[in-house]
């Protein structure tokens, strides 16, 4: 993660032998990053002793699910297959929590069977199912109930889901009638209030505002949930100069809100996980200089890394071997896919780079391969887990052959 005499290593491998050792493009991931985020991440909570669900979405990598095992936390997962390679990296199922708006009677049931800590459901169609397969079983269920606090997370607004335009929760209003009606269900049992408001967010004044919107609910319930699960949505610094979120401001919010609510607080955390903990390793292509700009085309392309075309998000690109001499032109870092927006990243002011040199795309550990796909039939990329000195392939590079 660092610069050792001009190279750029990953704890002890520079980017230029993983290169020529595994190919290009290649997603990188560092061991000791996604342990350093998690220590980090329970000692910033420490005071209120969370269970922390890692969400699955953001990299469902079997192997770096291992480790989110290894490391104690438990799983945030939004499908059938999520709830699968949870399980196989052997997260125990009361450490597991089920989220989604459109989740199908199959994964209902599925997920019951596995008997997992709770259901977040978000409808009262979901309910009804539930309580239809709790029935039959003969069982209790537990559930959440996500609620749309109708907070603007002042992140993307693509990554924005807890406003009331969003497709995700119930109102304060719809919340309180459904929690009446089934708070004596016999089959199911409301043990949690869940909410997630947004992705990337980097200040504590909408989780403040959230905060707010659930302690009323809370107060004009009476109810009392064994569970708050407040989600995810923790930013990283993908730019020097972008902010992060004051951590020790929200475990005070939450401190505070727990003095007159006595719960068990659950997170979803994704991106501040393992986003920094990952690179994607690439090579340049061409060079094509033009007057206003020169086009560095990658052999990386949106079909690696959808997120600067996705949402226009801004991922460092360095080089894997510094030079000083500087050229004062605009870069235009592309993919070779046929589309305008297969782009990277613009700077002006790079460093002397060639055709052949490899690059790497910073922060791309979360909602980088689990996004990517098979656009202009291109396989998808390797990934690769590096440990001190280790490197080891723990996705294998796809074949045309498996694609075609
Ligand atoms: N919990 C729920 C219910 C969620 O919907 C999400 C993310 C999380 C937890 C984890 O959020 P995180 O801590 O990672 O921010 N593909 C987009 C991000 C989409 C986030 C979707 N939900 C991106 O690349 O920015």
């Amino acid at each position: 993660m660092k610069y050792k005499k001009s190279h750029f290593y990953i704890e002890n491998i520079s980017a230029e032998r993983i290169a020529k050792q595994f190919g290009t493009p290649s997603y990188v991931y560092s061991y000791d990053k996604i342990k350093i985020n998690i220590n980090n991440f329970k000692k910033k909570f420490k005071a209120i002793d969370p269970l922390i669900c890692f969400s699955v979405k953001s990299n469902s990598n079997l192997q770096i699910l291992n480790l989110i095992n290894k490391f104690g936390l438990g799983a945030d997962v939004v499908s059938k297959g999520e709830l699968l390679i949870a399980l196989k990296a052997k997260i125990k199922p009361e450490k597991i929590v089920f989220s989604g708006v459109g989740k199908t009677i199959d994964e209902l049931k599925f997920a019951i069977s596995k008997k997992i800590l709770l259901i977040n459901a978000e409808s009262e169609n979901e309910i009804v199912e539930i309580e239809n397969i709790a029935k039959k079983n003969n069982k209790k269920v537990n559930i959440g109930i996500r609620l749309n606090p109708d907070t603007d997370a002042k992140t993307l607004k693509k990554i924005s889901t807890g406003q009331k335009e969003n497709k995700f929760g119930l109102t304060t209003k719809k919340f309180l009638e459904i929690l009446d009606k089934y708070k004596t269900s016999k089959f199911i049992s409301i043990i949690c209030l869940s909410v997630h408001i947004g992705s990337q967010i980097t200040s504590h004044v909408p989780y403040k505002n959230m905060l707010n919107v659930v302690k009323k609910i809370i107060q004009q319930s009476k109810y009392k949930f064994k569970y708050i699960d407040l989600g995810g949505g923790m930013g990283i610094k993908y730019e020097n100069r972008s902010k992060n979120l004051d951590y020790s401001k929200y475990n005070n919010l939450i401190k505070s809100f727990l003095k007159k609510n006595n719960s068990k607080i659950i997170f979803e955390p994704g991106r501040s996980i393992v986003g920094n903990a990952g690179y994607l390793i690439s090579k340049i292509t061409y060079i094509k200089q033009t007057n206003s700009k020169n086009f560095i085309i990658l052999d990386s392309a949106m079909n690696d890394l959808i997120r600067p075309a996705l949402y226009g998000a801004k991922h460092k690109i360095l080089p894997s071997k510094l030079n000083r001499k500087k050229i004062s032109k605009k870069h235009e870092f592309v993919g070779p896919i046929c589309e305008t927006t297969d782009k990277f990243l613009t700077v002006t002011n790079y460093q002397k780079i060639s055709q052949g040199d490899t690059v790497v795309i910073c922060d791309v550990g979360a909602y980088g391969m689990v996004l990517s796909s098979n656009y202009n039939l291109r396989p998808k990329p390797a990934e690769i887990l590096v440990n001190k000195n280790l490197a080891k392939i723990i996705t294998k590079r796809q074949k045309l052959n498996n694609i075609i």
